[in-house]
């Protein structure tokens, strides 16, 4: 999956006010949003996202089935992330041409994923799963894996994951929380230096 930003805002829309308010606050500081299945108005907030901040990369998240992914891509997804790995949705992701980024945490999930010739793999939850010490156990039988580790990751400890080269780069919804705009802002600002 090609890397448009070391951090992918994970962001839960509720309603277009949402979207408004949370996209544009986000807009201005980070080129990338990964609008989460977990909610109904998941795929009108892509469609959203695409039609009204051409200037964000937009994908999916949270997607567990063929069905969503489908409906995802039409939205507009140019990304599908999944918690776990579907080969469904891999089907679906390879068909339309959109990255895929499923969830792997053990050995037979990742290999599960380069069966599939995917070679970046979500890491989550990766504070539950071990860090970056799992993740650095992991990356010695599979050196071609580069790791998003999400689920637990925020700005005490972004810098040292993202120092490992294993890393493609991180997700996560810290900065979508509270005072999104100043987070985004305070983040983008934080990644110059890294
Ligand atoms: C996800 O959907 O990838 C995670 O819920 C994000 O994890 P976080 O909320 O701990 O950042």
């Amino acid at each position: 999956m090609k890397c448009v930003s070391k951090v992918v805002p994970v962001v839960v829309l509720n309603d277009e006010a949402d979207a408004k308010r949370q996209l544009s606050a986000l807009a201005e500081h980070l080129p990338v949003a990964e609008i989460t299945f977990r909610t109904g108005y998941a795929e009108d907030g892509i469609k959203y996202c695409a039609k009204n901040f051409p200037n964000i990369c937009v994908g999916a998240g949270t997607v567990i089935n063929a069905e969503q992914a489908e409906r995802a891509v039409r939205a507009g997804a140019r990304f599908i992330v999944s918690p776990g790995l579907s080969e469904k949705v891999a089907a679906v992701c390879k068909r339309a041409g959109v990255d895929y980024l499923p969830g792997c945490v053990t050995p037979m999930e990742i290999e599960a994923a380069l069966e599939l010739d995917i070679t970046t793999v979500k890491f989550f939850p990766a504070q539950v799963y071990g860090g970056l010490k799992a993740i650095k156990a992991l990356s010695a039988p599979f050196p071609q894996v580069r790791f998003v580790p999400t689920g637990g990751v925020d700005e005490a400890n972004l810098a040292e994951y993202l120092a490992c080269d294993r890393i493609a780069f991180v997700g996560g919804s810290w900065m979508m929380k509270g005072d999104t705009a100043e987070n985004c802002k305070r983040l983008n600002t934080l990644l110059r230096t890294l």
